[in-house]
């Protein structure tokens, strides 16, 4: 028999009351609401391309104007997209000072768009509101790039040092961010509650965190649309729309 949801819905109130060191982990899921399509449901705009690899990016100026392409037709489909429900429920967390830290999977930069600093956003696979150099990783905005590839057909070296600009996300292939890795770990190790919103949990390094806090110790909770790999060992599985879910949570249990 499966639980109902005000069981669920109030047995997640009581591990955030109890918490004292919160994480949340976010994927593609927490985004959707805000009209950011995600990965892995069926007919995902993101998956019908074949994922550039990082290899095949750095070897062809070809290659890489066609990623550039994608980007900017991507950028256009979620164009103005702001932050939902559920980035909202993760900015009070942090503001109560209960959730140090969100460990997020998404680039869509919606964390910061809540109001969390750049400390308190942990991004495990970049950011794609802006690009940087492969060479000496100098920051560069994207409407710049964007006027250049559009009017000379390529994208423009590093005003730098000339080097290849590249999205500020990790493509498959790329080396993970070793300090966004390490600071995630650290947090999955010192918390009592890892809260996963939103994610499939079938992409790795990433997804070997929530098992990781679970063995740690921590109370581990997926709050998903979709059955997802960790189930099973999850404290609580909640299954469904992350926006009414933490909608309801608000109004049950005030952070205090
Ligand atoms: N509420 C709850 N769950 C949702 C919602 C929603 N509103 N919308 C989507 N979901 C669920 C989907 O059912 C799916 O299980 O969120 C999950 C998103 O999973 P993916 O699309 O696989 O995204 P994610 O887990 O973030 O992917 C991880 O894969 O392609 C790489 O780098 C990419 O960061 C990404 C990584």
């Amino acid at each position: 028999m499966t639980e109902s949801l005000d069981s669920l819905l109030a047995a997640l109130a009581r591990l955030l009351s109890e918490s004292r060191v919160a994480v949340g982990f976010t994927g593609a899921g927490i985004s959707t609401e805000s009209g950011v399509p995600d990965f892995r449901t069926p007919g995902s705009p993101w998956m019908q391309n074949k994922p550039i690899p990082y290899e095949a990016f750095l070897a062809s100026a070809e290659v890489r104007r066609e990623a550039w392409r994608r980007k900017f037709a991507m950028d256009d489909l979620y164009r103005g997209a702001r932050p939902g429900v559920g980035h909202r429920f993760l900015a009070t967390m942090v503001s109560s000072g209960r959730m140090p830290a969100v460990i997020t999977q998404n680039i869509d930069g919606l964390h910061q768009q809540s109001g969390l600093s750049p400390e308190e956003v942990i991004e495990l696979h970049g950011n794609g509101t802006y690009a940087t150099c492969l060479s000496c990783g100098t920051r560069h905005e994207l409407d710049g790039i964007r006027s250049l590839f559009e009017t000379e057909g390529s994208p423009p070296p590093c005003r730098h040092c000339g080097g290849i600009l590249k999205s500020a996300t990790v493509s498959f292939g790329q080396a993970m961010p070793s300090d966004a890795m390490r600071r995630a770990q650290d947090l999955t190790l010192s918390c009592d509650l890892f809260l996963v919103l939103g994610s499939s949990l079938v992409v790795y390094p990433a997804a070997a965190l929530p098992s990781l806090a679970k063995r740690n110790g921590a109370s581990l909770v997926i709050v998903n649309r979709e059955p997802t790999k960790l189930d099973a060992e999850a404290d609580l599985v909640i299954r469904g729309e992350i926006g009414s879910i933490l909608d309801a949570i608000s109004l049950k249990w005030q952070y205090n």
